[in-house]
Protein backbone atom coordinates (compact mmCIF):
# COMPACT_ATOMS: atom_id res chain seq x y z
CA UNK A 1 0.00 0.00 0.00
CA UNK A 2 0.88 3.68 -0.86
CA UNK A 3 1.59 5.30 2.50
CA UNK A 4 -0.76 7.95 3.11
CA UNK A 5 0.83 11.70 3.16
CA UNK A 6 -0.53 14.30 5.10
CA UNK A 7 -3.82 15.75 5.01
CA UNK A 8 -3.54 18.65 2.49
CA UNK A 9 -3.96 22.60 3.84
CA UNK A 10 -7.17 23.16 4.46
CA UNK A 11 -8.58 25.62 1.84
CA UNK A 12 -10.35 28.09 4.25
CA UNK A 13 -6.72 28.65 5.55
CA UNK A 14 -4.58 29.10 2.86
CA UNK A 15 -1.68 31.53 4.39
CA UNK A 16 1.35 29.37 4.96
CA UNK A 17 2.83 30.45 8.36
CA UNK A 18 5.35 33.46 8.16
CA UNK A 19 8.48 33.71 10.29
CA UNK A 20 7.62 32.06 13.29
CA UNK A 21 8.67 34.05 16.36
CA UNK A 22 7.86 31.81 19.49
CA UNK A 23 7.92 28.09 18.41
CA UNK A 24 7.63 27.02 21.91
CA UNK A 25 3.71 27.80 21.62
CA UNK A 26 1.78 25.77 19.09
CA UNK A 27 -1.67 26.79 18.55
CA UNK A 28 -5.11 24.96 17.00
CA UNK A 29 -7.97 27.44 16.45
CA UNK A 30 -11.41 25.57 16.71
CA UNK A 31 -13.74 25.85 14.35
CA UNK A 32 -16.51 24.27 15.95
CA UNK A 33 -18.74 26.89 17.04
CA UNK A 34 -16.74 29.35 15.24
CA UNK A 35 -17.05 28.77 11.69
CA UNK A 36 -14.29 28.43 8.68
CA UNK A 37 -14.56 32.37 7.95
CA UNK A 38 -13.86 33.60 11.27
CA UNK A 39 -10.84 30.88 12.12
CA UNK A 40 -9.03 31.88 8.97
CA UNK A 41 -8.66 34.99 9.86
CA UNK A 42 -7.56 34.58 13.13
CA UNK A 43 -4.95 32.47 11.48
CA UNK A 44 -4.10 34.99 9.04
CA UNK A 45 -3.72 37.57 11.71
CA UNK A 46 -1.98 35.62 14.00
CA UNK A 47 0.47 34.55 11.03
CA UNK A 48 1.21 37.96 10.14
CA UNK A 49 2.31 38.76 14.46
CA UNK A 50 4.65 35.39 14.22
CA UNK A 51 2.25 32.90 15.73
CA UNK A 52 2.59 29.24 14.89
CA UNK A 53 -0.55 28.29 13.84
CA UNK A 54 -1.49 24.77 12.85
CA UNK A 55 -4.21 24.10 10.40
CA UNK A 56 -4.94 20.23 11.89
CA UNK A 57 -4.51 18.87 15.36
CA UNK A 58 -1.87 16.92 16.41
CA UNK A 59 -0.02 15.95 19.61
CA UNK A 60 2.60 18.48 19.14
CA UNK A 61 0.10 21.43 20.09
CA UNK A 62 0.24 23.14 23.05
CA UNK A 63 -2.61 25.72 23.20
CA UNK A 64 -6.23 25.33 21.94
CA UNK A 65 -8.08 28.28 21.31
CA UNK A 66 -11.91 28.48 20.89
CA UNK A 67 -14.71 30.90 20.70
CA UNK A 68 -18.69 30.01 22.56
CA UNK A 69 -17.33 26.10 23.59
CA UNK A 70 -17.60 24.50 26.77
CA UNK A 71 -13.77 22.88 27.99
CA UNK A 72 -15.95 19.66 28.04
CA UNK A 73 -16.78 20.15 24.20
CA UNK A 74 -13.42 21.10 23.81
CA UNK A 75 -11.83 18.07 25.14
CA UNK A 76 -14.87 15.35 24.03
CA UNK A 77 -13.53 16.99 20.19
CA UNK A 78 -9.68 16.39 21.00
CA UNK A 79 -10.34 13.15 22.11
CA UNK A 80 -12.44 12.49 19.25
CA UNK A 81 -10.21 13.50 17.01
CA UNK A 82 -7.00 11.65 18.99
CA UNK A 83 -9.37 8.21 19.42
CA UNK A 84 -8.17 8.26 23.08
CA UNK A 85 -8.12 10.22 26.32
CA UNK A 86 -6.13 13.04 25.94
CA UNK A 87 -3.28 13.99 28.38
CA UNK A 88 -4.02 17.11 30.54
CA UNK A 89 -0.40 18.85 28.88
CA UNK A 90 -2.08 21.16 26.33
CA UNK A 91 -3.87 24.50 27.33
CA UNK A 92 -7.59 24.75 26.15
CA UNK A 93 -8.54 28.17 26.38
CA UNK A 94 -10.52 30.73 25.35
CA UNK A 95 -10.84 33.31 22.57
CA UNK A 96 -9.73 35.84 25.49
CA UNK A 97 -6.18 34.34 25.55
CA UNK A 98 -5.88 34.83 21.97
CA UNK A 99 -7.46 38.53 21.44
CA UNK A 100 -4.90 39.81 24.72
CA UNK A 101 -1.99 37.66 22.69
CA UNK A 102 -2.52 39.83 19.84
CA UNK A 103 -2.78 43.17 21.01
CA UNK A 104 0.68 41.92 23.46
CA UNK A 105 2.10 40.46 20.24
CA UNK A 106 3.43 37.72 21.88
CA UNK A 107 2.18 34.90 23.77
CA UNK A 108 0.84 36.35 27.41
CA UNK A 109 1.53 33.76 29.85
CA UNK A 110 -1.62 31.23 31.10
CA UNK A 111 -3.98 32.36 33.50
CA UNK A 112 -7.02 30.82 35.66
CA UNK A 113 -9.51 33.26 33.66
CA UNK A 114 -8.29 32.14 30.12
CA UNK A 115 -8.55 28.53 30.88
CA UNK A 116 -11.51 26.51 29.71
CA UNK A 117 -13.07 24.61 32.78
CA UNK A 118 -12.94 20.30 32.24
CA UNK A 119 -15.24 18.65 34.54
CA UNK A 120 -13.78 15.73 35.44
CA UNK A 121 -16.23 13.06 34.25
CA UNK A 122 -18.81 11.42 36.00
CA UNK A 123 -18.74 7.66 36.44
CA UNK A 124 -22.09 7.78 33.95
CA UNK A 125 -20.21 9.01 31.27
CA UNK A 126 -17.29 7.27 31.03
CA UNK A 127 -18.26 5.04 28.19
CA UNK A 128 -20.46 7.64 26.62
CA UNK A 129 -17.31 10.05 26.26
CA UNK A 130 -15.73 7.46 23.96
CA UNK A 131 -18.57 7.05 21.56
CA UNK A 132 -17.40 8.50 17.94
CA UNK A 133 -19.34 10.86 15.86
CA UNK A 134 -18.95 8.63 13.25
CA UNK A 135 -21.04 5.10 12.97
CA UNK A 136 -17.86 3.90 10.61
CA UNK A 137 -15.77 4.53 13.98
CA UNK A 138 -18.05 2.56 16.39
CA UNK A 139 -18.87 -0.94 16.92
CA UNK A 140 -22.30 -1.57 16.45
CA UNK A 141 -23.13 -5.29 17.69
CA UNK A 142 -26.39 -6.72 16.43
CA UNK A 143 -28.07 -7.27 19.65
CA UNK A 144 -27.98 -3.88 21.73
CA UNK A 145 -29.41 -2.51 24.95
CA UNK A 146 -31.70 0.06 23.73
CA UNK A 147 -34.34 -1.55 20.83
CA UNK A 148 -37.22 0.43 22.29
CA UNK A 149 -35.85 3.44 21.74
CA UNK A 150 -33.98 2.70 17.96
CA UNK A 151 -37.46 1.28 17.00
CA UNK A 152 -39.28 4.40 17.78
CA UNK A 153 -36.87 6.63 15.70
CA UNK A 154 -36.47 4.20 13.12
CA UNK A 155 -39.69 4.53 12.30
CA UNK A 156 -39.52 7.91 12.29
CA UNK A 157 -36.57 7.59 10.11
CA UNK A 158 -39.10 5.77 7.93
CA UNK A 159 -41.47 7.70 7.86
CA UNK A 160 -39.32 10.78 6.65
CA UNK A 161 -38.14 8.34 4.06
CA UNK A 162 -41.97 7.88 2.97
CA UNK A 163 -42.18 11.93 3.05
CA UNK A 164 -38.90 12.00 0.88
CA UNK A 165 -36.83 14.14 3.39
CA UNK A 166 -33.93 11.79 3.10
CA UNK A 167 -32.05 14.65 5.66
CA UNK A 168 -34.71 14.11 8.18
CA UNK A 169 -34.53 10.40 7.75
CA UNK A 170 -30.68 10.42 8.10
CA UNK A 171 -30.70 11.74 11.12
CA UNK A 172 -32.99 9.94 13.25
CA UNK A 173 -30.93 6.44 11.88
CA UNK A 174 -27.35 7.98 13.09
CA UNK A 175 -29.43 8.82 16.04
CA UNK A 176 -30.37 5.11 16.69
CA UNK A 177 -27.71 4.19 15.51
CA UNK A 178 -25.60 5.70 18.52
CA UNK A 179 -27.55 4.08 20.93
CA UNK A 180 -27.24 0.82 19.38
CA UNK A 181 -23.61 1.22 20.07
CA UNK A 182 -23.96 1.93 23.81
CA UNK A 183 -22.66 -0.61 26.47
CA UNK A 184 -25.56 0.01 29.05
CA UNK A 185 -29.70 0.40 28.87
CA UNK A 186 -30.64 4.47 28.47
CA UNK A 187 -32.62 5.38 31.83
CA UNK A 188 -31.86 8.87 32.16
CA UNK A 189 -31.10 11.99 29.98
CA UNK A 190 -28.42 12.69 31.61
CA UNK A 191 -26.80 9.81 30.29
CA UNK A 192 -27.16 11.22 26.76
CA UNK A 193 -25.23 14.87 27.71
CA UNK A 194 -21.82 14.15 25.77
CA UNK A 195 -23.19 11.74 23.13
CA UNK A 196 -22.96 13.05 19.77
CA UNK A 197 -25.41 12.67 16.40
CA UNK A 198 -28.87 13.40 19.01
CA UNK A 199 -30.25 16.28 17.61
CA UNK A 200 -32.74 18.17 20.03
CA UNK A 201 -36.04 15.96 18.09
CA UNK A 202 -34.97 12.74 18.69
CA UNK A 203 -33.90 13.76 22.49
CA UNK A 204 -37.64 14.89 22.72
CA UNK A 205 -38.36 12.05 21.25
CA UNK A 206 -36.49 9.27 23.93
CA UNK A 207 -36.73 11.70 27.14
CA UNK A 208 -41.14 10.57 26.02
CA UNK A 209 -39.88 7.22 26.36
CA UNK A 210 -38.05 7.13 29.19
CA UNK A 211 -41.26 9.28 31.09
CA UNK A 212 -43.85 7.42 29.47
CA UNK A 213 -43.14 4.34 28.03
CA UNK A 214 -44.08 5.69 24.96
CA UNK A 215 -43.96 8.53 22.38
CA UNK A 216 -47.31 10.20 21.50
CA UNK A 217 -45.49 11.04 18.11
CA UNK A 218 -44.22 7.72 17.42
CA UNK A 219 -47.20 6.24 17.94
CA UNK A 220 -49.79 8.61 15.95
CA UNK A 221 -46.95 7.82 13.16
CA UNK A 222 -47.44 4.12 13.41
CA UNK A 223 -51.15 4.21 13.10
CA UNK A 224 -51.34 7.40 10.64
CA UNK A 225 -52.93 5.59 7.36
CA UNK A 226 -50.60 7.66 5.58
CA UNK A 227 -47.88 5.55 7.15
CA UNK A 228 -49.52 2.13 6.76
CA UNK A 229 -50.24 2.81 3.26
CA UNK A 230 -46.81 3.46 2.28
CA UNK A 231 -45.61 0.79 3.84
CA UNK A 232 -47.99 -1.76 2.36
CA UNK A 233 -47.14 -0.11 -1.08
CA UNK A 234 -43.66 0.05 -0.82
CA UNK A 235 -43.55 -3.82 0.64
CA UNK A 236 -44.51 -4.68 -2.80
CA UNK A 237 -40.69 -5.76 -4.65
CA UNK A 238 -40.57 -3.33 -7.69
CA UNK A 239 -42.12 -0.37 -5.84
CA UNK A 240 -40.22 2.51 -4.52
CA UNK A 241 -41.16 5.65 -2.46
CA UNK A 242 -42.16 7.65 -5.39
CA UNK A 243 -44.98 5.53 -6.64
CA UNK A 244 -46.28 4.51 -3.91
CA UNK A 245 -46.97 8.03 -2.83
CA UNK A 246 -48.38 8.71 -6.46
CA UNK A 247 -51.11 5.57 -5.64
CA UNK A 248 -51.35 6.88 -2.10
CA UNK A 249 -52.61 10.49 -3.62
CA UNK A 250 -54.52 8.34 -6.16
CA UNK A 251 -56.44 6.95 -3.02
CA UNK A 252 -55.14 3.45 -2.99
CA UNK A 253 -53.87 2.19 0.26
CA UNK A 254 -53.23 -1.71 -0.12
CA UNK A 255 -51.34 -4.14 -2.60
CA UNK A 256 -55.27 -5.67 -3.03
CA UNK A 257 -56.12 -2.07 -4.46
CA UNK A 258 -53.59 -2.26 -7.10
CA UNK A 259 -55.60 -5.70 -8.23
CA UNK A 260 -59.18 -4.06 -8.29
CA UNK A 261 -58.51 -0.76 -9.98
CA UNK A 262 -56.21 -2.38 -12.62
CA UNK A 263 -53.10 -0.31 -12.55
CA UNK A 264 -50.12 -0.42 -14.85
CA UNK A 265 -47.31 -2.47 -13.29
CA UNK A 266 -44.18 -3.24 -14.62
CA UNK A 267 -42.84 -6.83 -14.82
CA UNK A 268 -41.35 -6.37 -11.59
CA UNK A 269 -43.88 -5.27 -9.80
CA UNK A 270 -45.99 -7.95 -10.94
CA UNK A 271 -43.89 -10.32 -9.34
CA UNK A 272 -44.20 -8.40 -6.28
CA UNK A 273 -47.93 -8.85 -5.83
CA UNK A 274 -47.65 -12.24 -7.23
CA UNK A 275 -45.80 -13.02 -4.16
CA UNK A 276 -45.88 -10.30 -2.00
CA UNK A 277 -46.88 -12.57 1.53
CA UNK A 278 -43.47 -14.86 0.90
CA UNK A 279 -41.62 -11.84 -0.34
CA UNK A 280 -42.65 -9.83 2.96
CA UNK A 281 -41.81 -12.73 5.48
CA UNK A 282 -38.36 -12.84 6.67
CA UNK A 283 -35.93 -14.53 5.14
CA UNK A 284 -33.84 -16.93 7.37
CA UNK A 285 -30.61 -17.97 8.14
CA UNK A 286 -31.23 -21.55 6.72
CA UNK A 287 -32.96 -20.77 4.03
CA UNK A 288 -30.27 -18.41 3.19
CA UNK A 289 -27.83 -21.38 3.56
CA UNK A 290 -30.22 -23.46 1.35
CA UNK A 291 -29.85 -20.66 -1.48
CA UNK A 292 -25.77 -20.41 -0.86
CA UNK A 293 -25.90 -23.80 -1.88
CA UNK A 294 -27.85 -23.73 -4.90
CA UNK A 295 -25.65 -20.40 -5.97
CA UNK A 296 -22.17 -22.69 -5.30
CA UNK A 297 -23.72 -25.38 -7.46
CA UNK A 298 -24.90 -23.29 -10.06
CA UNK A 299 -21.66 -21.07 -10.29
CA UNK A 300 -19.27 -23.96 -9.73
CA UNK A 301 -20.66 -25.60 -13.04
CA UNK A 302 -20.39 -22.53 -14.87
CA UNK A 303 -17.40 -21.08 -14.23
CA UNK A 304 -15.18 -22.99 -12.08
CA UNK A 305 -12.72 -21.81 -9.57
CA UNK A 306 -14.89 -18.96 -9.29
CA UNK A 307 -15.78 -17.51 -5.54
CA UNK A 308 -18.78 -16.57 -3.81
CA UNK A 309 -19.27 -15.06 -0.80
CA UNK A 310 -22.62 -14.50 1.13
CA UNK A 311 -23.40 -10.48 2.12
CA UNK A 312 -25.46 -8.17 3.07
CA UNK A 313 -27.34 -8.30 7.07
CA UNK A 314 -25.97 -12.44 6.61
CA UNK A 315 -22.65 -11.39 6.70
CA UNK A 316 -22.85 -9.33 9.48
CA UNK A 317 -24.82 -12.19 11.71
CA UNK A 318 -28.02 -11.57 11.49
CA UNK A 319 -30.74 -14.10 11.87
CA UNK A 320 -33.09 -12.86 9.40
CA UNK A 321 -33.27 -10.86 6.15
CA UNK A 322 -35.21 -9.23 3.86
CA UNK A 323 -33.16 -10.64 1.22
CA UNK A 324 -30.23 -13.26 0.55
CA UNK A 325 -27.22 -11.01 -1.17
CA UNK A 326 -24.19 -12.77 -3.23
CA UNK A 327 -21.21 -11.56 -4.31
CA UNK A 328 -19.37 -13.49 -7.03
CA UNK A 329 -15.96 -12.98 -8.40
CA UNK A 330 -12.84 -15.25 -10.10
CA UNK A 331 -9.63 -14.52 -9.22
CA UNK A 332 -8.27 -14.17 -12.94
CA UNK A 333 -9.30 -10.70 -13.62
CA UNK A 334 -11.83 -11.34 -16.79
CA UNK A 335 -12.81 -14.62 -16.03
CA UNK A 336 -16.61 -13.21 -14.43
CA UNK A 337 -17.17 -11.42 -18.11
CA UNK A 338 -20.55 -13.00 -18.83
CA UNK A 339 -20.89 -15.14 -15.80
CA UNK A 340 -24.50 -13.93 -14.76
CA UNK A 341 -26.41 -15.09 -18.53
CA UNK A 342 -25.34 -18.62 -17.84
CA UNK A 343 -25.79 -18.96 -14.12
CA UNK A 344 -29.71 -17.59 -15.08
CA UNK A 345 -29.41 -19.87 -17.40
CA UNK A 346 -28.57 -22.91 -15.11
CA UNK A 347 -31.03 -21.68 -12.21
CA UNK A 348 -34.10 -21.00 -14.87
CA UNK A 349 -33.42 -24.91 -16.60
CA UNK A 350 -33.90 -26.17 -13.01
CA UNK A 351 -37.20 -24.13 -13.01
CA UNK A 352 -35.44 -22.47 -9.66
CA UNK A 353 -36.15 -18.52 -10.72
CA UNK A 354 -39.52 -17.06 -10.58
CA UNK A 355 -38.33 -13.52 -11.78
CA UNK A 356 -35.28 -12.22 -12.63
CA UNK A 357 -34.12 -8.83 -14.62
CA UNK A 358 -30.04 -8.61 -15.59
CA UNK A 359 -28.48 -5.59 -15.72
CA UNK A 360 -24.58 -5.89 -17.27
CA UNK A 361 -21.17 -4.42 -15.48
CA UNK A 362 -21.15 -0.34 -16.28
CA UNK A 363 -18.30 0.77 -14.40
CA UNK A 364 -15.53 2.45 -16.04
CA UNK A 365 -13.05 3.67 -13.85
CA UNK A 366 -11.77 6.77 -16.93
CA UNK A 367 -15.59 7.78 -17.08
CA UNK A 368 -17.34 6.70 -13.29
CA UNK A 369 -14.73 8.35 -10.90
CA UNK A 370 -13.24 10.40 -8.98
CA UNK A 371 -15.30 13.50 -10.33
CA UNK A 372 -18.76 11.16 -9.87
CA UNK A 373 -19.95 11.56 -6.31
CA UNK A 374 -19.62 8.29 -4.47
CA UNK A 375 -23.14 7.09 -4.05
CA UNK A 376 -24.89 3.67 -2.99
CA UNK A 377 -25.16 2.91 -6.59
CA UNK A 378 -23.16 0.60 -7.64
CA UNK A 379 -22.43 -0.46 -11.81
CA UNK A 380 -21.74 -4.34 -11.19
CA UNK A 381 -23.18 -6.87 -12.97
CA UNK A 382 -26.17 -7.91 -10.67
CA UNK A 383 -29.64 -9.82 -11.14
CA UNK A 384 -32.27 -9.17 -9.21
CA UNK A 385 -34.09 -12.20 -8.60
CA UNK A 386 -37.01 -14.45 -7.05
CA UNK A 387 -35.74 -17.47 -6.14
CA UNK A 388 -38.54 -20.80 -6.04
CA UNK A 389 -37.23 -22.41 -2.63
CA UNK A 390 -38.23 -26.07 -1.80
CA UNK A 391 -39.44 -26.33 1.64
CA UNK A 392 -38.18 -28.95 3.91
CA UNK A 393 -40.50 -31.36 4.41
CA UNK A 394 -41.18 -31.40 7.77
CA UNK A 395 -42.24 -27.45 7.13
CA UNK A 396 -44.47 -27.78 4.69
CA UNK A 397 -47.13 -30.36 6.63
CA UNK A 398 -49.90 -28.91 8.25
CA UNK A 399 -49.42 -25.25 7.83
CA UNK A 400 -49.31 -25.92 4.17
CA UNK A 401 -52.20 -24.15 3.12
CA UNK A 402 -51.35 -21.17 1.12
CA UNK A 403 -53.03 -18.72 -0.79
CA UNK A 404 -53.72 -17.28 -4.15
CA UNK A 405 -50.91 -17.30 -6.40
CA UNK A 406 -48.79 -18.88 -3.92
CA UNK A 407 -51.14 -22.03 -3.11
CA UNK A 408 -49.95 -23.39 -6.43
CA UNK A 409 -47.84 -25.55 -4.46
CA UNK A 410 -47.27 -25.13 -0.66
CA UNK A 411 -43.59 -27.15 -1.12
CA UNK A 412 -41.69 -23.92 -1.77
CA UNK A 413 -41.86 -20.46 -0.86
CA UNK A 414 -40.69 -17.24 -2.94
CA UNK A 415 -37.73 -15.31 -1.37
CA UNK A 416 -35.51 -11.85 -3.12
CA UNK A 417 -31.74 -12.86 -3.44
CA UNK A 418 -29.43 -10.62 -5.46
CA UNK A 419 -26.44 -11.64 -7.36
CA UNK A 420 -23.77 -9.22 -7.87
CA UNK A 421 -20.25 -9.71 -9.87
CA UNK A 422 -17.75 -8.33 -9.17
CA UNK A 423 -13.90 -8.19 -10.73
CA UNK A 424 -11.26 -9.65 -8.66
CA UNK A 425 -9.36 -6.35 -8.47
CA UNK A 426 -12.17 -4.94 -7.12
CA UNK A 427 -13.67 -7.27 -5.07
CA UNK A 428 -12.20 -5.51 -1.77
CA UNK A 429 -14.41 -2.92 -2.18
CA UNK A 430 -17.27 -4.38 -2.99
CA UNK A 431 -17.12 -6.55 -0.68
CA UNK A 432 -16.93 -3.83 2.03
CA UNK A 433 -20.18 -2.12 -0.18
CA UNK A 434 -22.45 -5.22 -0.29
CA UNK A 435 -21.98 -6.10 3.58
CA UNK A 436 -23.50 -3.11 4.79
CA UNK A 437 -25.84 -1.75 7.10
CA UNK A 438 -26.89 0.89 4.74
CA UNK A 439 -26.04 3.52 7.23
CA UNK A 440 -22.58 1.91 8.33
CA UNK A 441 -22.10 2.15 3.98
CA UNK A 442 -23.15 5.95 4.24
CA UNK A 443 -20.93 7.16 7.03
CA UNK A 444 -17.99 5.57 5.74
CA UNK A 445 -18.60 7.26 2.46
CA UNK A 446 -19.14 10.51 4.61
CA UNK A 447 -15.81 10.07 6.68
CA UNK A 448 -14.46 9.42 3.38
CA UNK A 449 -15.22 12.69 2.16
CA UNK A 450 -15.00 14.90 4.80
CA UNK A 451 -12.40 13.86 7.01
CA UNK A 452 -10.29 12.18 4.54
CA UNK A 453 -10.81 13.94 0.91
CA UNK A 454 -11.14 10.25 -0.48
CA UNK A 455 -13.84 9.27 -2.04
CA UNK A 456 -15.16 5.84 -1.67
CA UNK A 457 -17.69 3.53 -3.63
CA UNK A 458 -17.82 -0.12 -4.29
CA UNK A 459 -15.79 -0.11 -6.99
CA UNK A 460 -12.62 2.44 -5.70
CA UNK A 461 -11.06 4.55 -3.58
CA UNK A 462 -9.66 7.40 -4.93
CA UNK A 463 -7.05 9.59 -2.59
CA UNK A 464 -8.36 13.50 -3.77
CA UNK A 465 -4.54 14.74 -1.82
CA UNK A 466 -2.70 12.14 -3.61
CA UNK A 467 -4.51 12.18 -6.85
CA UNK A 468 -4.78 8.25 -7.20
CA UNK A 469 -6.70 5.04 -6.95
CA UNK A 470 -5.50 3.12 -4.00
CA UNK A 471 -5.55 -0.86 -4.91
CA UNK A 472 -5.97 -3.13 -2.27
CA UNK A 473 -6.75 -7.14 -1.33
CA UNK A 474 -8.69 -7.26 1.68
CA UNK A 475 -11.58 -4.80 3.72
CA UNK A 476 -8.60 -4.22 6.29
CA UNK A 477 -6.37 -2.64 3.54
CA UNK A 478 -9.34 -0.25 3.12
CA UNK A 479 -10.35 0.65 6.95
CA UNK A 480 -6.22 0.97 7.37
CA UNK A 481 -6.19 3.60 4.52
CA UNK A 482 -9.02 5.13 5.60
CA UNK A 483 -7.84 5.99 8.90
CA UNK A 484 -9.90 3.71 10.29
CA UNK A 485 -9.72 0.86 13.26
CA UNK A 486 -10.88 -2.20 10.90
CA UNK A 487 -14.79 -2.97 12.37
CA UNK A 488 -15.02 -7.00 11.78
CA UNK A 489 -18.74 -7.49 10.00
CA UNK A 490 -20.93 -8.71 12.81
CA UNK A 491 -20.20 -5.01 14.37
CA UNK A 492 -21.49 -2.93 11.52
CA UNK A 493 -24.88 -3.28 12.76
CA UNK A 494 -25.03 0.65 12.74
P1 LIG B 1 -29.76 -4.90 1.72
O1 LIG B 1 -30.75 -3.88 1.23
O2 LIG B 1 -29.96 -6.28 1.26
O3 LIG B 1 -29.74 -4.80 3.30
O4 LIG B 1 -28.35 -4.38 1.28
P2 LIG B 1 -29.28 -5.84 4.40
O5 LIG B 1 -28.35 -5.13 5.27
O6 LIG B 1 -28.81 -7.11 3.77
O7 LIG B 1 -30.59 -6.09 5.23
P3 LIG B 1 -31.83 -7.03 4.88
O8 LIG B 1 -31.86 -8.05 5.94
O9 LIG B 1 -31.63 -7.62 3.53
O10 LIG B 1 -33.01 -6.11 4.94
C1 LIG B 1 -27.14 -5.01 1.66
C2 LIG B 1 -26.00 -4.11 1.41
O11 LIG B 1 -25.78 -3.94 0.03
C3 LIG B 1 -25.68 -2.58 -0.30
C4 LIG B 1 -26.37 -1.83 0.79
O12 LIG B 1 -25.79 -0.58 1.00
C5 LIG B 1 -26.21 -2.72 1.97
O13 LIG B 1 -25.05 -2.32 2.65
N1 LIG B 1 -26.36 -2.32 -1.56
C6 LIG B 1 -27.63 -2.68 -1.74
C7 LIG B 1 -25.68 -1.67 -2.54
O14 LIG B 1 -24.50 -1.35 -2.37
N2 LIG B 1 -26.31 -1.37 -3.71
C8 LIG B 1 -27.61 -1.70 -3.91
O15 LIG B 1 -28.15 -1.40 -4.99
C9 LIG B 1 -28.28 -2.39 -2.91
MN1 LIG C 1 -29.92 -8.13 2.22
Amino acid sequence: MIPLKRRKVSQTVNQPNQTCKFPHVSIFILERKMGSTRRAFLTRLGRSKGFLITDTYSSSITHVVSENNTGDDVQTWIDNQTGQESSSSVHLLGIIWFTESMEAGQPVPVEDRHILKVNPKQNVNDNTMLIKSYACQRRTPLKHHNSLLTEALELLAENAEYSDNEGRSVAFRRAASVLKALPYRVQTMDQLKCLPCLGEHSQRVIKEILEDGTSSEVESTRHSEQFQAMKALTGIFGVGVKTADRWFREGLRSPSDLICTGQQLNRAQQAGLQFYDDLNKHVTKAEADMISEIVKEAVSAVLPGAEIQLMGGFRRGKEVGHDVDFLITHPEEGREEGLMPKIINWLEGRNLLLYQKWTRNSYLEKLDGPARPANNMDRFERCFSIFKLDRPAEATGSEGVRSSDQSEASSWRAVRVDLVVSPYSQFAFATLGWTGSKLFERELRRWAGQEKRMSLSSHALYDSNQRCYVRVQSEEEIFAYLGLEFIPPCERNA
